[in-house]
């Protein structure tokens, strides 16, 4: 299982890229998303909407204590971070770790605090530069689940595209 936690969330500064990595962790196959900072029902129905559309059950749960709910983790814990180690020389190691256990992913906000740096088994990077959450969540779980890309996994959708050369096709399916 592979879960998500989205640190510092600031409704009025991070709504999109808390939905955004929200929406990714979905789309990429992971199982739960949580968030930490400020609790936002707004983002949190978003969500859920979103699954309700487009299928499947995925939601983002609020978490008052992070370190806490880290501290209690059982499993290995990878944060993502522009100053780890580079992901392509950690991913072989990351992947034969992770067998048969669970698996969470952290991704920061402005600051991170070094509790995180200090409880993550892997402090890892995409690429040394300083860039997004959403990008690097979006690169690690396709590093760590290539085939998300190809599987159509979401049940009880109430739509869906039909890839189309040019243009947009929206299937109504109920
Ligand atoms: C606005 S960035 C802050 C950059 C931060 N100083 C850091 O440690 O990466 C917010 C989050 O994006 C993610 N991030 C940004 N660049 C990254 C990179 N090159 N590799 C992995 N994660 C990155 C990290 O999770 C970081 O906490």
């Amino acid at each position: 299982m592979i879960k998500i936690l989205k640190l510092d969330h600031r409704p009025l500064r991070d709504k999109r890229i808390t939905t955004h990595c929200a929406l990714v962790s979905r789309a990429f196959s992971a199982d739960e998303f949580y968030y930490s900072g400020i609790e936002d029902n707004v983002f949190e129905k978003n969500i859920i909407s979103i699954s309700n559309q487009w299928g499947g059950n995925f939601n983002a749960k609020y978490i008052e204590l992070p370190e806490t709910f880290v501290d209690d983790f059982k499993g290995i814990i990878i944060h993502l971070t522009m100053y780890g180690e580079q992901i392509v020389e950690k991913i072989d190691f990351i992947k034969k770790d992770f067998k048969n256990k669970d698996l969470l992913i952290i991704v920061g906000g402005p600051k991170v605090d070094k509790f995180y740096y200090q409880k993550a088994n892997y402090n890892v990077s995409v690429t040394n530069q300083p860039h997004s959450e959403v990008a690097a969540l979006a690169i690690i779980l396709n590093f760590l689940n290539p085939d998300a890309l190809y599987i159509d996994k979401f049940k009880n959708n109430k739509i869906k595209l039909e890839p189309t050369e040019k243009g947009k096709k929206v299937i109504s399916l109920k």
